[in-house]
């Protein structure tokens, strides 16, 4: 089974290099299974119904998210009937949403985790033993488990990656916008990647206007921040899962923009 995995969007450019690479992505890797982060979809903070269903509409069949999930309040509208979207599974009980979702691919199943690392973002419950629980809980149902770390740091990243090694088939970091060139197969089977990347504006800071961003390291005061034009970006990865094992045995790292033109 391949998962396809695509990094952050981030606002208008964002949703437009899924609209344009999705399907040419698709024809070329043919994924059984297309998950996006969309914890930035909307302007950049959050995500709307209307971008939710469009996401599922262009080709995701399930959405992750992050610390942005509740940015956008139209969020409290449709969470609870959002049955293709999972928020971190490590916020605080009683939180809407759930952190896991089991669907079906095929003929076979595949978990999809979201959690929210605690270096340098707010404090949450535990996301080492939360994972042991939902592991287990998705084990019963199938050993393809595909786990979306949301974190800062890329310490806090391996370590879950090592400790859940073996457990799931693909630890994929979200969250820094900014993607790394660290992607392996630990030794018990699980693909490992420290971040995906961003999909949205390349030439911005973080998918942020570099005007915004610098004023605001000059300066130290609040700024607003505005989504940069220009030319896209589009971060992802692709694992190719054995479905009876759950273990991977490849993972490939996607990324166009305009120093990377992939389809060249
Ligand atoms: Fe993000
Ligand atoms: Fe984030």
């Amino acid at each position: 089974m391949k998962i396809l995995f695509i990094g952050d969007i981030y606002g208008k450019t964002g949703r437009q290099m899924i609209d344009n690479y999705l399907p040419q992505l698709k024809s070329r890797i043919h994924p059984d299974v297309t998950i996006i982060n969309a914890e930035n979809a909307a302007h950049g903070k959050g995500i709307t119904q209307k971008i939710y269903h469009h996401l599922l509409e262009k080709g995701a069949d399930i959405l992750t998210m992050g610390n942005h999930t509740w940015d956008n309040k139209d969020i409290f509208d449709f969470i609870d009937r959002a049955d293709r979207l999972v928020r971190p599974a490590n916020f605080p009980e009683g939180t809407p949403g759930t952190g896991m979702r089991i669907f079906r691919a095929g003929n076979k199943h595949v978990a999809v985790i979201n959690l929210q690392g605690r270096v340098f973002l707010p404090a949450l419950d535990d996301p080492f033993r939360m994972a042991d629980r939902l592991v287990a809980e998705a084990r019963e149902k199938t050993p393809v488990i595909f786990v979306d770390l949301h974190a800062e740091t890329t310490s806090e990243k391996l370590a879950l990656g090592w400790y859940l090694d073996g457990r799931v088939s693909a630890v994929i970091g979200t969250h820094t916008h900014v993607q790394t060139a660290d992607e392996r197969i630990l030794s018990q089977g699980t693909a490992y990647l420290s971040d995906a990347g961003m999909t949205g504006p390349y030439n911005g800071i973080i998918g942020v206007t570099r005007e915004a961003v610098t004023r605001r390291f000059l300066t130290a005061m609040p700024v607003r921040f505005e989504s940069e034009e220009g030319a896209g970006q589009l971060g992802g990865a692709v694992i190719t899962v054995n479905d009876t094992t759950g273990k991977a045995s490849k993972i490939e790292r996607v990324l166009i923009n305009p120093d990377h033109p992939y389809f060249d």
